[in-house]
């Protein structure tokens, strides 16, 4: 890849997970490190630990040939900011769920902090022809914060989660603030264009920003927008599927299946994911097709997620009801229709999960992109491949058209959509997962990291500076 020389990428994220690509991380995390690896950099973020009193103090680290500098917050920074602004403000609220969002005003205040704490100790580590890049709704304010700190580098922002339809922001007390802060930026990527279109509503019709082509103008500030689906790294991904570990993984599913067909779904524990929505039209297939009830199972993985956050213990003791509910109602001696486990696993352990099954069963609600999607395309027999069903509210829906889509609230279209996917001939299959597969080939990580970097070196940072 083709980089300016002299530029370094500061990458900003709430979590920082550089190191080797040795398939124990994610792909995200792969294709940053290998950025950084290629024009020197240094990623910065939370360390995940606490400290009593805030210093700033840096920790340095070097793996993989990747610099990263992370700071410790104070636990009170870490419940207002991240238990509390981020995840129960911004998340619920970007997935649509203004019935699970919280606004506290010490919530808004801890984030504002948090940020002007990140801004305040990365600030000395950029240099004068860095690019900066910051990812996510954790940091929304750090590009205006680094500006008030005399920062005048290109700047990045790219959102992984969806961006509400404008309605909804607008219930969020102080959204056009939070919003203003965007313009710090001289460029913002979203998932899909219908993020993209969702952002443009808000900043015209309640901000009064314009709209010229590509770029929004908001008083002296021009903003370039993007719309840049991320994806994996399906070469490394198809590459785990043929590993020892996936190949153990994929005799073990296969035997344990006795014969029986599998389905899986791979979601971290949160109420984004529809997983009681796809109990609930799984069950519906079992009872409406009772011919068919044990010739497949449902194996659910779902590691918990953000345990310290209330909306999260509750969805998994519904979890935990709805599953026992369900098997307890139709288990047999020799078959029990769901297998719910509340672990992860490593991902070549996943890659031989995925192959494995006959169907990826990948339901959210609302989701700014799903990468499990894509891994369980990656992770297929070419000459045997499963049927993915998809859900349309996925961003990842956008791209994958061989897949079954599925509206994730119809237990009915769940349970037909399940029902041919069993009954799918192997060349329907073949010809589905070639469509999908050579868009996760295309359209993979490093695409992504280049579609927008292209865009964000290119882009003088007009306007955005200040004076
Ligand atoms: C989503 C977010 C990421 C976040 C990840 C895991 O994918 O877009 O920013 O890192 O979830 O959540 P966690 O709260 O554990 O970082």
């Amino acid at each position: 890849m083709e980089f300016h020389p002299l530029s370094r990428l500061i990458v900003i994220s709430n979590r920082v997970s550089a190191g080797n690509s040795n398939g124990a991380q994610g792909g995200l995390a792969v294709a940053l490190t290998s950025a950084l690896r290629e024009m020197g950099g240094i990623w910065f973020g939370w360390s995940g630990e606490l400290t009593e009193e805030f210093s700033g103090q840096v920790n340095l680290d070097r793996k993989g040939g990747v610099t990263t500098a992370t700071v410790d917050l104070e636990e009170q920074d870490v419940e207002e900011y991240y238990n509390g602004y981020a995840n129960r403000t911004l998340w619920p609220l970007f997935h649509y769920r203004i019935d699970l969002a919280e606004y506290e005003r010490d919530f808004a205040g801890g984030y504002r902090r948090a940020n002007e704490r990140f801004a305040e100790t990365v600030r000395p580590l950029i240099e004068r022809d860095d690019v900066v890049w910051v990812q996510d709704y954790h940091m929304f304010p750090l590009g205006e914060e680094l500006r008030r700190r005399g920062c005048r580098n290109r700047m990045g922002f790219f959102l992984h989660i969806p961006w509400p339809p404008r309605r909804l922001l607008g219930t969020l007390p102080g959204a056009n603030r939070l919003v203003e802060t965007l313009f710090a930026y001289d460029v913002i990527g979203f998932q899909t264009a219908e993020w993209l279109e969702a952002f443009c509503d808000f900043v015209r019709e309640e901000m009064g920003a314009r709209i010229e082509g590509d770029v929004v103008v908001l008083g002296k500030r021009r903003v370039r927008l993007l719309d840049c689906p991320i994806g994996i790294d399906a070469r490394e991904f198809a590459g785990l599927a043929a590993s020892p570990a996936a190949r153990l993984a994929f005799r073990q599913m296969r035997d344990s299946a006795v014969g029986r067909e599998m389905i899986v779904g791979v979601d971290r524990l949160d109420y984004s994911k529809g997983l009681e929505e796809r109990f609930l039209g799984y069950e519906r297939f079992l009872t409406e097709h009772p011919e068919e009830r044990k010739e497949v199972f449902l194996l659910q993985i779902a590691p918990p997620s953000r345990a310290a956050v209330e909306s999260y213990q509750r969805i998994r003791s519904t979890l935990e009801g709805l599953s026992g509910r369900i098997n307890g109602a139709h288990a047999d001696l020799d078959w029990v229709p769901i297998r719910y486990v509340n672990q992860g696993y490593p991902r070549d352990v996943l890659a031989g999960v995925y192959r494995a099954a006959r169907i990826g069963l990948v339901t959210p609600l609302r989701d700014g992109m799903n990468l499990v999607a894509k891994e369980y395309v990656a992770a297929q027999d070419p000459e045997d491949p499963g049927v993915l069903i998809l859900s349309r509210f996925a961003g990842a829906a956008s791209q994958l058209e061989g897949a079954v889509l599925v509206n994730p609230y119809s237990a009915e279209e769940m349970s037909d959509a399940i029902m041919q996917a069993l009954r799918m001939p192997l060349s329907e299959r073949i010809e589905r997962w070639r469509r999908m597969m050579d868009n996760v080939e295309q359209q993979d990580v490093m695409w992504w990291l280049k579609r927008f970097t292209d865009v964000l070196f290119e882009e003088a940072p007009a306007g955005n500076v200040p004076a």
